[in-house]
Order: structure tokens, then sequence, then C-alpha cells
């Protein structure tokens, strides 16, 4: 099969995980940067997403996204074994925990939006903060499960990028203080190939 083409930005935490996810199934993927931005429109981008959003992957069944349905793609033609379990009581807590973490994603986008495009005059205090209480929510939340998190997973690789995204994008947050045990899962989970190879760029 040729290569299949992911559109991407190298900060976006959701195509870093379709990246993980890819690299684990052993799915090479041709890498095209695209231009995203929260004010501008991508014209190219928008022919294959109408979100203008990334990523993308260009696939023989025509453009594929968001990175949930990307990454399910990837699962089907990949090798080795899936991403998501086969067991039904653990395919909806890894599904649930990818929820968790693509909303943290979310959050710590817009956010990074808010905060690091909007005029500071024009930023808004009150959403601000409701946005990290959830992400904070969010890591209370899953701290508590965090010795179940065992093993790559649809669910463990989204929870990375979106941790790492916050050191990324966040670094004042000190979520690491109230997080102890999601702290040293993230630390161990970077020494995964699949991390090391998809870092964040650094700024
Ligand atoms: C970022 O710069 O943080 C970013 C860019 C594109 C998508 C998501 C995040």
């Amino acid at each position: 099969m040729s290569p299949l083409t992911l559109l991407y930005t190298p900060a976006s935490p959701f195509a870093r995980k379709v990246r993980m996810a890819a690299l684990e199934r052993r799915i090479k993927l041709e890498l095209l940067d695209t231009h995203v931005s929260p004010i501008l429109s991508n014209p190219e981008l928008a022919k294959v997403n109408p979100l203008v959003k990334v990523p993308v992957l260009i696939s023989p069944d025509g453009p594929i996204y968001d990175n949930r349905v990307i990454c399910r793609y990837l699962d089907r033609l990949g090798e080795g074994p899936s991403l998501y379990a086969s067991e039904v009581a653990e395919r909806w807590s890894i599904a649930t925990l990818e929820a968790l973490s693509d909303g943290v994603m979310d959050a710590a986008v817009l956010l990074r939006y808010e905060l690091g495009v909007r005029p500071e005059e024009l930023r808004w205090k009150q959403w601000v903060d409701i946005q990290f209480s959830r992400i904070l929510g969010v890591l209370e939340q899953v701290e508590k499960i965090t010795d179940s998190l065992v093993g790559l997973h649809i669910g463990s690789l989204g929870l990375a990028a979106a941790l790492s995204y916050l050191d990324f994008r966040h670094p004042a947050l000190p979520w690491r203080e109230n997080h102890p045990r999601l702290s040293a899962w993230l630390a161990d989970f970077e020494e995964h190939e699949i991390m090391k190879n998809t870092r964040y760029p650094q700024v």
C-alpha cells in the first residue's frame, strides 16, 4: 500500500495522538505540515475538511477526520495488537478515557488561543478559569485510576498527548503538584519510542 498522507501541525495534540497511533500500528504516514490558525482560513485545508482543522488523513477512502476516526481507521489497517480492547468492559473504560483526554486537549487548545493569541484586553477571566478547572477536574478523576493505566491503548495514547500538551503550552499550570501518580505515569510513558518520535516543537 502506498503511504497515507497526514495533514498535521507539530504543535497539535490531536495530530500527535494520531502519529503515535500510526507508529504503534507500524503504519507509515507521509506528514504534510499544514498551517492552521484560529482566526484565518486555509483554503487548501478547507477543500479536504470544511472544519479547517488538522489532523486530516488523505486515504484511498477519501479525507478522514477527526483524530478519533483516523485512529480507528489506522487501527484497522495496522499490525499487531489493536489499540482498542476486545473485552467489552475494558473497551468502554478505554473509550471513556479517550473522550476525557480529547476533552482536556479541546480545553487546553482553546486556552492556548485565548491566552496566546487573543489581545489581552479582550480576555475573559471567568471563561479561562472554568476551562482550567475542567482540565483539573479530569486529572483529579484520572489520578484515582492511574494504577489501572497499563499498556499502550487509545486511552493511554490520548492521555499522554494531552498531559504533555499541558506541559508544552501551559507550563505555569501546576498540575503535577496534586497529581503525583499521573505525573509519574507520564514520566514513564515519555520513555516510549512513540513519544520520543513525536515530540512537540521546542518553544
Ligand atoms: C498549538 O499551536 O498549540 C496548536 C496548533 C494547532 C492545533 C492545536 C494546537
